[in-house]
Formats: C-alpha cells, structure tokens, sequence
C-alpha cells in the first residue's frame, strides 16, 4: 500500500501539453488555484517534436500573459505561404490581404516557455504520475486520483479539465450516452524531418505534386522541417535520409529554385485524422485541445485549437469566479462552433494538396486538385478567405 496524500484545490488539470500548461497560466492570472498531473517525465513532454505555426490570435493570448518574450525574440513572422502546383510556386500574402500574420515557433518552444514560467510561479506540476483517473465528475466534488513518487494522490477540486491529448483518458470516462465522437481516417500519412541546414524558403512552401504533397517549414534560421505524403503504413526504417531527400526535390523543386540538403536530426511517421467529440463538458468535466478534437495537420491548425479552447475556458472559469456561471454553461457549444469550423479548412487543405486513388480515378482527383488550386489563387476573394483561415478564425470573448 502507498501512503496517502489529499489536496484541495480548484481546478485539477489533466495533462501537461501546451493546453494543459496554458490553461494553468490562465487560471494564475485570475487566482485561481490548480494543479497539474501528466503521466510523462518534463524531458518526453519537452522533446515532443510537433507544431510549427502559430495563428496571430494565438499569439495574442500567449502575449496578454507574457508569455511571449522568447516569442517576439525568436518567433519567425511569415506574412504568407506560398502554394505550388504544376510545376509553379505562388506567393499568397496575407499581410497584404487582410493585414494578418503568422509566427513559426515549434510547440516544443511553446511548451519550454510555459513550463519555465511555471517553474518561476512555482506551480504544482505532477510529472510522471501513474494510474492517472478522474472520479465523481458527475458531482459538484470531482477529484482526480494517481500515484507518484510511491504516494497515492487524491485531489479534489470544483472541475476536472482534460487537457490529455487524443489517448488521454479524461474523455473515456465520459459515459457513452453522453458523447458521440466523429472520425475520419485519411489514406496518407507525413513523414516529417528536422534538418541542421538553413531553410531554402522565406516562408512555408505547401506543394501538390503527381508524387503526393510535400512541405518546406521552419524552426530557427539553422533549423529545416520537411514533410512528404507516405502511405500510411510505411515503416520509417525503409526511408533512408538519401531517400527523403530525393522525394523533397522532386515533388518541391522547380525552375531556378534550390532545396538544400543538410543533417537529418529527426525523421517520424505522423497518421492524419480527424476527430470530433460531440460535447466539451460532462458535469464537472470540461475537454481542451486534442482531447476533444483532431484535425488533419495541412493547416497547421491543431495547437492552435488547443489555444483557442483554453482561451475560451480559461475566460469562462475567470467570469465563473466572479459569479457568472453563464459562459462556462456555454463552454462546449461556443468551441466546437469554432472548432468545426477549423475542422473544415484543414479537411480542405489536406483534401486540395495530398494525392490518393489509381489509375484514372487518381488523375481526376488530381486534375480537380489543380483547378482548385488554379482558382484559389487566381481569385483574390478566394486567396481572402484562406488567408483569413489560416492566420485563425477570431476568439470568441478574447
Ligand atoms: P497534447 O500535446 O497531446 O498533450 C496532452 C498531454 O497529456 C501530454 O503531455 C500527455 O503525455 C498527457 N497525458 C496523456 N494521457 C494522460 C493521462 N492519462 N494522465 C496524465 N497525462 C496524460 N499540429 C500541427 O498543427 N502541426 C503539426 O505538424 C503537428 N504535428 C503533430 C505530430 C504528432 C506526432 C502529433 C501527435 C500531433 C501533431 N500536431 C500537429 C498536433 C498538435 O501537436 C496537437 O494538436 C497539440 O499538441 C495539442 O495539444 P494538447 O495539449 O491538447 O495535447
Ligand atoms: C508545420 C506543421 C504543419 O502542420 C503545417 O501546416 C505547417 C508547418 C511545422 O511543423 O512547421
């Protein structure tokens, strides 16, 4: 038997990923107590290579905390994209479209700031829990129960949130009644490299090649992030780094244009879904980020939703606690009109810029691809809406 230990406190966070650790900063801000408890060491959570984009709104909440002093030192402000296909690069400038921006900053940046800046608030952050379970969350007294450093934990607290990721398990214990999710599997992966060799492009290349569709992204003005579309159930180990390298040049290469090659540091297989839980909250429950929604990755868009979900809670339990209980009754229904939305533009995105199918069925998508992105960038009303999406829909109450 462990020994025992019981804490009280406010809200009990569920996960330490970048919605978890915000969410945390959030509920400080307004004095409201919490704790967080992650089953992974600092060091997995830190390593975790992932996102590269942040939407302006995003770095605006990220900002409102202060949070953004290594941000607005060594984020990389891009005004645009630029789109490829057949064999031609086009610059979509949404600075100059709606006057918005994006900042490419990797998650692993994000979650390093926010932790540093609990380590200075010294937050309670539960590393390397086990057994990890939320109870009674269908009670105004919900806790969340683990184990960790050979003691048995109970917290109690007024909410439970699931900030745990897609196979977390804050939204399992929803019952089955009472959620539906929706699901979408896509025929393609990405297999993303990081690469020690200054990035050929001044902004992000999305490109759609007969191949399958590839990207040219950033971390530093040191650091190159490649992706390329790969089947599924391709193993890793059958990608040499001469491999990858020969794939990024056919399908981002064109006239006049050099792509150059440098030390692969990190190569991984990502799978695409999309993901929808049918509710946010259960009782005392309420779910952020990926652990109430997946989009596929082609529009940079899942931290982002991770953001935007914690900004909205965390202005709903700061309104709660001054006695409007109101937008936190709206919670769920307010971020998943959001979310859907942001659903569809990644869909689209990744539908527009990833081959499937054989023979003539693959030619006719492909065909349909190419008018897609012949009008897209051809109508200025056309390159609005996308520069509008991709830089982030608004926040709702922020
Ligand atoms: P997570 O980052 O998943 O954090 C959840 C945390 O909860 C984790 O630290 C996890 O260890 C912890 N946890 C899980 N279960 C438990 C438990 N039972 N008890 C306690 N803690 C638990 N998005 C993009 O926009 N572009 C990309 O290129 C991109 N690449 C990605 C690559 C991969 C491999 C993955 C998995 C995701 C990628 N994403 C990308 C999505 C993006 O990274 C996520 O949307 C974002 O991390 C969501 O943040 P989150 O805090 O909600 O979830
Ligand atoms: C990155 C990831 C994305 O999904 C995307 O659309 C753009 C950039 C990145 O990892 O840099």
């Amino acid at each position: 038997m462990y020994p025992t230990m019981d804490i009280r406190t406010t809200v009990a966070i569920v996960g330490a990923g970048p919605a978890g650790l915000l969410l945390g900063h959030l509920l400080a801000k307004s004095g409201i107590d919490f704790v967080i408890i992650e089953n992974r060491s600092r060091e997995y959570t830190l390593g975790r290579i992932r996102a590269g984009v942040l939407e302006q709104s995003s770095v605006a909440v990220l900002a409102s905390l202060g949070l953004d002093g290594r941000l607005s030192e060594h984020g990389l402000v891009h005004d645009g994209i630029y789109l490829q296909y057949a064999g031609q690069r086009h610059h979509v400038d949404f600075n100059a479209l709606i006057g918005r921006t994006v900042t490419v900053y990797g998650q692993q940046q994000v979650v390093n700031d926010l932790m540093l800046a609990h380590d200075a608030l010294g937050s309670a952050v539960y590393f390397e829990s086990a057994d990890v379970l939320p109870r009674d969350i269908d009670t105004p007294r919900p806790s969340v129960e683990f184990t960790h450093d050979g003691t048995s934990y109970s917290v109690e607290a007024d909410f439970v949130v699931g900030a745990d990721g897609f196979h977390g398990v804050s939204r399992t214990i929803i019952p089955a009644d009472s959620i539906t999710t929706y699901e979408r599997d896509y025929p393609f992966a990405w297999l993303g490299i990081l690469a020690n060799v200054a990035p050929s492009t001044d902004e992000l290349i999305y490109a759609l090649h007969p191949e399958g569709f590839a990207m040219h992204s950033m971390r530093s003005p040191q650091v190159s992030r490649l992706y390329l579309q790969v089947d599924p159930d391709e193993k890793i180990d059958d990608w040499s780094d001469q491999r990858i390298w020969d794939g990024l040049h056919r399908r981002l290469g064109i006239d006049g244009w050099t792509l150059h090659e440098g030390e692969i540091t990190e190569k991984s297989i990502t799978p695409m879904r999309s993901f929808v839980a049918s509710t946010l909250n259960y009782g005392t429950l309420y779910l952020v980020g990926d652990a109430g929604h997946i989009v596929p990755p082609t529009g940079a868009k899942g931290l982002n939703a991770a953001i935007s979900d914690v900004a909205m809670l965390g202005a709903a339990f700061t309104t709660y606690y001054a006695g409007d209980a109101g937008p936190l009754s709206t919670y769920s229904e307010r971020a998943l009109r959001r979310q859907w939305k942001t659903q569809y533009f990644s869909r689209w995105m990744t539908e527009m810029l990833h081959t499937s199918g054989a023979g003539t069925e693959a030619e006719f998508r492909y065909r349909g691809q190419v008018g897609q992105l012949e009008y897209v960038t051809g109508s200025h009303y056309a390159l609005q809406s996308l520069a509008e999406q991709y830089t982030g829909l608004p926040i709702e109450g922020i």
